[in-house]
């Protein structure tokens, strides 16, 4: 199973980034997690969209497209999901025909410096989510408050009930993503 995450922070010392990478080290064994850089994406702009998106918009659909399952790390920026991630999700959500996110299985996580580690921009994200028409799942959710506390020096998550949380969640993810994948077989049959 191949899942595509992304975070919301550009940061070299992101705490979202080192999030996914814990996500990478605690898949399930028939899963791999591929990180996407998306802060080479242009501002969405419906102008570069109409004959051809830009050569770096069409590699990140393509990747997108080939995921079996998204994985998003959430950077709480006022209240919201970054304006980097916002910006990735509204290119991969066109052309609404071909979209990359239309239908497929997904779950969210963060980190943040407030008091609720990323919840505001978490709901966002679920909301624009529907929109999209991914498929989240719901449980575990996982808002890391005080992140300076629960990663090393070298970005390694120590903290061990969010080791346990974000090793649940990738098992859910990849569970749903067989739920899905099975029922549309079946359907398809
Ligand atoms: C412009 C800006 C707005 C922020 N707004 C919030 C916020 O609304 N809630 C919050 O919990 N943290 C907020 N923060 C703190 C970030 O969550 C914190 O810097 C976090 O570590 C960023 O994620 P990263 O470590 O992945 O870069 C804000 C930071 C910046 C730079």
């Amino acid at each position: 199973m191949h899942i595509v995450g992304m975070s919301g922070s550009l940061r070299k010392a992101s705490f979202n980034r080192m999030l996914l990478q814990a996500a990478g080290e605690l898949m399930p064994k028939n899963a791999e997690l591929e990180i996407l850089e998306i802060g080479h994406l242009p501002f969405y702009n419906e102008d570069l969209d109409r004959d051809g998106a830009p050569a770096q918009v069409q590699e990140f659909r393509r990747r997108v497209a080939a995921a079996d399952a998204l994985l998003f790390a959430v950077t709480e920026y006022n209240y919201s999901m970054s304006a980097v991630l916002k910006n990735a999700v509204d290119w991969a959500s066109r052309p609404v025909a071909t979209s990359g996110l239309k239908g497929k299985p997904a779950a969210v996580m963060g980190a943040s410096g407030g008091q609720f580690g990323s919840v505001r921009a978490q709901l966002h994200f679920r909301h624009v989510a529907v929109f999209c028409d991914m498929h989240m799942v719901n449980k575990p959710e996982i808002m890391v408050r005080e992140p300076g506390k629960k990663f090393d020096a070298e970005g390694r998550l120590t903290d061990p009930d969010t080791r346990a949380l974000v090793g649940e969640l990738v098992q859910a993810l990849c569970d749903w993503t067989q739920v899905l994948q099975r029922g549309r077989a079946s359907a398809n049959a």
